[in-house]
């Protein structure tokens, strides 16, 4: 069976209890904290920072995947990296030097990625597949949690995934190829048969009061792809 990871985003988790929430969600099963970092520029909403991520650090050994949706890029980047994450990505038009910036994550010492928009072609992987961890899709238009799942983005989910088994056929390595938004147990099977890996799932979690239940329901989903 291929490996598959569940990122629950906090962005649906109660703020007011957030240490707890991660705690409580990765004994559900969680794999992966998703963090989602809005500025009300590049977005059109406002989160939480690098306080926030180091905060939350000493609450959980899972990784901790900062979503960053900012402009500029550069300098949060490396604020989130000191603050504890694991895994940094950001959306490739948010930065002038997306070379450059993709360096500077891994240099300080975290997974690197890029995030695509819906209507943000996969052509900005062109020249960059070495310097890549995570290629993230998104499947709803940044900003919000509890949007509709875009159903174009399974071609994309195909298209990357392509692209990611083309690359690591000849190159080795591993790519990890992640969708956010819209997310959930009726349609997770089907975004990990198009090729995705790694599950982000914010309002289809922690809207429920059982994260265990909502969990396991999605791995068996899973399971049935193989
Ligand atoms: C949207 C965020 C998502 C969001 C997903 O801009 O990047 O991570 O929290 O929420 P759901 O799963 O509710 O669509
Ligand atoms: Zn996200």
């Amino acid at each position: 069976m291929r490996t598959f990871r569940i990122a629950p985003s906090i962005l649906s988790a109660d703020f007011a209890r957030l240490g707890e929430e991660v705690k409580n969600v990765v004994a559900a099963g969680a794999d992966i904290v998703h963090f989602d970092v809005m500025d009300n520029h590049y977005v059109p909403n406002m989160t939480i920072g690098p306080l926030v991520c180091e905060a939350i650090r000493p609450h959980t050994s899972a990784p901790i995947d900062v979503h960053l949706m900012v402009t500029p890029v550069d300098a949060l980047a490396a604020s989130f990296a000191r603050a504890g994450a694991d895994i940094i990505t950001f959306h490739p038009e948010a930065s002038h030097h997306i070379d450059r910036t993709l360096g500077l994550i891994r240099d300080a010492g975290c997974k690197a990625g890029l995030v695509f928009n819906p209507a943000t072609p996969l052509s900005f992987l062109d020249h960059v597949m070495d310097k890549v961890d995570m290629i993230l899709l998104m499947s709803v238009n940044p900003g919000f949690g509890g949007q509709k799942f875009i159903p174009q983005t399974l071609n994309k989910v195909r298209e990357a995934r392509r692209r990611i088994d083309e690359y690591t056929a000849q190159h080795g390595g591993e790519i990890w190829l992640e969708v956010d938004g819209g997310i959930k147990v009726d349609n997770i099977a089907e975004v990990a048969a198009a090729g995705a890996d790694t599950f982000v799932a914010g309002s289809a979690i922690f809207g429920q009061p059982d994260y265990k239940a909502v969990i396991d329901a999605m791995r068996a989903e899973l399971a049935r792809v193989g």
